[in-house]
């Protein structure tokens, strides 16, 4: 093991790995689902335990995933297979490694749904500047667009084209110009709309909503929902970050210091969202409350349709929206391709891509079918797409995470940890290793099992 560089490539440099786990974690979670949680998990107490769980269980995770995986070099379950028999453990934790893969092809197919729905957007804006009918009412348009299973499908299936087009040609071709340029975009785009919010005279309201806590809203759910959150944010406790940091190289590139700016960036990206989109909800009379995963969809329209060029707003709101999806989903989908080349060989990369996204696209349509035919269908008081959802993301990305947490703190050898980390002072070091060993594992158990029971 501790090999220099991995069979998948290589980013071609810090910055690069920098760009591309930024671009994994910054997408529909931060603006899409962050704020239509908040909305739908009472505001405020919601904000504030999600952001504990960034801090002290998500932020050590991301340490360790990246270790992992800059460690082992190989995709998720290969590298944990490596890491077991160097060390002599059980080969139950390669276990982690299938939790990852499993989780992160049941999430790329809704997410791959909703992307969808971004680019259906973009596409509406786009007609509109070209003389096209405006969305006037915005509920609508949505409520027309979900009981739609073609419209859904196809733009579903032409998101997965695009992913799947970066992932088998190899992850670091495609992926630096969207990054470099045009998530930058969509952070100005934001802080736009976060002054118009502004001037609507109810960012106070907005902000009370986002931040003060009414303890009272939480329940052990609100607390599994903010901890799935957390790590759907972050895209961890899939092995994501694990794959990324494969391939990440050793020389000057500290893990702790690349993980803190990644996880800062997502979680202002996810607080500009929340406040560019609370103050349009209300000072257009709606409800901040119980918005659902329309919120976006329904709330924007409203303020673009107000503004004097909001269709150039909304195509480039919506068209960069995508793209911060696009640089997500390829990492969902990464850690299966990678797993799948070093199973059937190292030439089959597009084929490993094309079946991986076939899989993922034709699950797919279980949650578009959801959202119209079978919208009766419900399992566990959800409908289809929900119930994915909840299994995926706020279970397994929790349960992929504490085992991974466990893993790193007790089972991975000292030296390992060390040789990876050596840039870190060792009170931190050792604090680190306790919040795996000890902190967050509790705390996801708690969570995991309160919401259970
Ligand atoms: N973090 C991504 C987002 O916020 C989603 C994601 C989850 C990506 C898990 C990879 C792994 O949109």
């Amino acid at each position: 093991m501790d090999k220099t560089t991995s069979i998948h490539g290589m980013w071609s440099s810090r910055l690069m790995f920098i760009l591309a786990a930024t671009g994994s974690a910054v997408g529909l979670g931060n603006i899409w689902r962050f704020p239509y949680m908040t909305s739908d998990n009472g505001g405020g107490a919601f904000v504030l335990v999600y952001l504990a769980c960034i801090a002290i269980v998500g932020l050590p995770i991301l340490f360790a995933e990246v270790l992992i995986g800059r460690h082992g070099r190989m995709s998720p379950i290969n590298t944990l297979r490596g890491l077991v028999r160097d060390s002599g453990k059980s080969r139950g934790w390669v276990g982690i490694g299938w939790i990852g893969i499993v989780a992160g092809i049941l999430i790329l197919s809704f997410y791959s749904v909703v992307a969808g729905w971004t680019l259906h957007y973009a596409w509406l804006y786009l007609k509109q500047l070209l003389g096209g009918a405006h969305i006037t009412d915005p509920g609508a348009t949505f409520t027309e667009l979900l009981a739609s299973p073609f419209e859904l499908t196809f733009w579903h299936a032409l998101f997965m084209l695009l992913t799947v087009l970066v992932v088998a040609m190899g992850v670091e071709k495609g992926l630096e110009r969207a990054v470099r340029f045009l998530m930058p975009a969509l952070f100005v785009l934001l802080l736009a709309l976060v002054a118009y919010g502004v001037t609507t005279g109810y960012m106070g309201q907005a902000m009370a909503f986002l931040f003060k806590p009414d303890w009272s809203e939480i329940d052990g759910n609100v607390f599994l929902r903010a901890m799935g959150q957390a790590f759907f944010s972050l895209s961890l406790g899939m092995c994501a970050m694990m794959t990324y940091g494969a391939y990440l190289p050793r020389e000057g590139v500290s893990i702790p210091r690349v993980g803190i700016a990644v996880a800062l960036t997502d979680t202002t990206v996810a607080l500009l969202a929340g406040m560019a989109i609370f103050p349009i909800v209300l000072s257009f009379g709606l409800d901040p409350a119980g918005g659902g995963p329309g919120l976006i969809f329904t709330s924007l329209p409203l303020a673009f349709e107000a503004m004097s060029i909001g269709a150039v707003y909304g195509l480039l709101f919506f068209g960069l929206l995508s793209v911060a999806a696009w640089t997500s989903s390829i990492s969902l989908l990464e850690p299966a391709t990678a797993f799948m080349v070093e199973k059937f060989g190292i030439k089959r990369r597009k084929l490993a891509a094309l079946s991986m996204a076939g899989l993922c696209w034709a699950l797919g349509l279980l949650s578009v079918l959801s959202l119209n035919v079978w919208s009766g269908v419900r399992i566990f008081d959800r409908d289809i797409m929900g119930f994915i959802e909840l299994i995926a993301n706020d279970l397994m990305l929790p349960l992929g995470g504490l085992l991974i947490a466990l893993f790193t703190g007790w089972v991975l050898n000292r030296t390992v940890l060390r040789e990876q980390l050596s840039e870190m002072p060792e009170w931190l070091f050792n604090a680190w290793r306790w919040l795996l060993r000890v902190v967050a594992p509790l705390l996801v158990l708690v969570v995991l099992v309160r919401a259970l029971l």
